[in-house]
């Protein structure tokens, strides 16, 4: 019984649920026909996260911590919804609102919640040039740099295993036909700040899926789209760490779905990457709304990799554009002709499902360190000319409290760019120490860094010495 709703709701079947179980009791007779049309997949597809899980994909809504007491959202939440976005918790300035020193309790509230109820949570955001506190807006150079990249490794540890996908950048993009990207104090740290947050997110959470995540980038032809394409095209032969593209799909009379929204999400899935409509909202009302909605969730499941749908919040009051009525339910909590549009698209749309992609990861070292000391191994991702390595290093069966990896460089070989480590050097022998926020490593623990550089990486397992 229990698991039957749970697998009304596209939850996994095997979690114990004990308000649902309470629940059902409670409801009893009354709704056991529909229960046993469910268990026998006849009456498939009743809710959103149902209908979704059964095409092998999600369907989330973003959560406010402080309507978690509110009884009709949360009915509608847990009903419907197979995924969470915290709105605003996870953002810089909730997380980090003094240097160094993390909150994480209204976050909490929501992961939790959506723990307790077999619901993925989608993190929003590690980087990002809004909402950010006070001390960062006052941030430049180096010192910014290094602030974000300790931002992004703090929040994703924290969150390690709970989160499916984070955003682990936000709107860098300018808007415009410019196809530049958006000037702002992280942005003058250097054109490489993107790919330092991401490979920050890898190394610390090697589990969750890394998404880059922006608005007006819906229509193909739009410079903004083809200037994000183009950096994860980039990113993607140059093995930056990337998984996924979120399209926040924010659509109104001045920015309607486009007609060629589709090929917008086949082409950055043709790219290797997963698609994930991460903020869906259309303002309007009756059948023209629910039509866009229609087709929004039809050119979804058109594309097999895209693989979930988020919308910007639960009833028309919870969006932050609230007076457009732009989601699925009213004010009330009552299912808007949206709300039936979607779901009859989720249940006749696409079948394919689309291929279970773990991220990479890099293996553990074959040999363990020793006891007091440490290991590292390095992975390679070389083309002609260039590399970027990723070196894991792992503490033996003591903590310690820092370290030094030397490798040997090839003759012609030269360093250019380094993340979560500090280089003694560029070519030849080169030393790489920890950091400030990784040099803690207890018994048995990893963290990774990494460097980019021109001609061949190195060869042979690096020397790890712990300091
Ligand atoms: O909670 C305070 C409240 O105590 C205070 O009285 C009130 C006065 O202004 O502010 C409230 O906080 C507001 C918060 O939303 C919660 O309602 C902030 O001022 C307001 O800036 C914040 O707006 C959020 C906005 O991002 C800015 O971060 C919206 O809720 C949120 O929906 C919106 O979400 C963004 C995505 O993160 C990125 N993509 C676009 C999307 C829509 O703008």
């Amino acid at each position: 019984m229990d698991n039957t709703l749970a697998r009304a709701n596209g939850r996994p079947v095997t979690r114990w649920r004990p308000r649902v179980a309470l629940a059902s009791v409670v409801v009893g007779l009354s709704v056991a026909a529909t229960t046993l049309a469910v268990a026998s997949g006849a009456a498939a597809g009743t809710t959103l996260g149902a209908s979704a899980a059964e095409k092998g994909r999600y369907f989330g809504a973003a959560v406010a911590a402080n309507k978690l007491s509110d009884a009709t959202y949360v009915g509608i939440l847990n009903r419907e919804f197979n995924s969470v976005t915290p709105e605003n918790e996870m953002k810089i300035d909730a997380t980090e609102p003094q240097q160094g020193q993390f909150t994480f309790a209204n976050a909490d509230r929501i992961v939790n919640h959506a723990r307790a109820n077999g619901m993925q949570v989608r993190g929003h955001t590690l980087a990002w040039h809004s909402q950010q506190p006070g001390w960062m807006q006052n941030m430049s150079g180096s010192a910014l740099r290094q602030a974000m990249l300790n931002h992004v490794t703090q929040v994703a540890t924290y969150y390690r295993g709970k989160i499916h996908s984070w955003d682990v950048v936000n709107e860098a993009f300018a808007d415009g036909g410019s196809g530049a990207r958006r000037d702002s104090n992280l942005q003058r740290t250097g054109n490489d700040w993107i790919e330092a947050a991401f490979r920050a997110a890898r190394a610390a959470d090697p589990g969750a899926k890394l998404c880059y995540n922006d608005y007006n980038t819906d229509d193909w032809s739009h410079a903004k789209t083809q200037a994000v394409y183009a950096m994860v095209r980039d990113f993607k032969q140059r093995g930056v760490p990337i998984d996924c593209v979120g399209l926040q799909s924010h659509f109104n009379a001045a920015s309607p779905v486009p007609g060629n929204y589709q090929t917008t999400l086949q082409g950055f899935a043709d790219l290797g990457v997963d698609v994930q409509i991460t903020e869906l909202d259309i303002e309007g009302s009756g059948q023209p709304q629910a039509d866009n909605y229609g087709r929004v969730v039809r050119a979804c499941l058109a594309v097999a990799r895209c693989t979930g749908i988020t919308v910007w919040g639960i009833r028309d009051t919870d969006s932050w554009r609230a007076s457009g009525t732009p989601l699925l339910f009213d004010g009330n909590g009552n299912k808007k002709p949206a709300y039936s549009a979607t779901l009859d698209a989720l249940n006749s749309g696409g079948t394919t499902p689309p291929p279970t992609t773990a991220p990479p990861s890099t293996p553990p070292p074959t040999t363990p360190p020793p006891s007091g000391g440490c290991a590292a191994t390095v992975s390679l991702n070389s083309w002609n000319g260039g590399f970027v390595a990723t070196v894991r290093v792992t503490a033996g069966s003591t903590a310690i409290d820092g370290w030094a990896v030397a490798v040997t460089l090839p003759g012609g070989a030269t360093v250019t760019n380094t993340w979560n480590a500090r280089g003694s050097g560029i070519s030849g022998a080169v030393t790489f120490r920890n950091v400030e926020y990784n040099g803690r490593l207890s018994a048995g623990t990893t963290t990774e860094f990494g460097f980019q550089g021109t001609g061949v990486g190195p060869t042979g397992t690096p020397t790890c010495t712990p300091s």
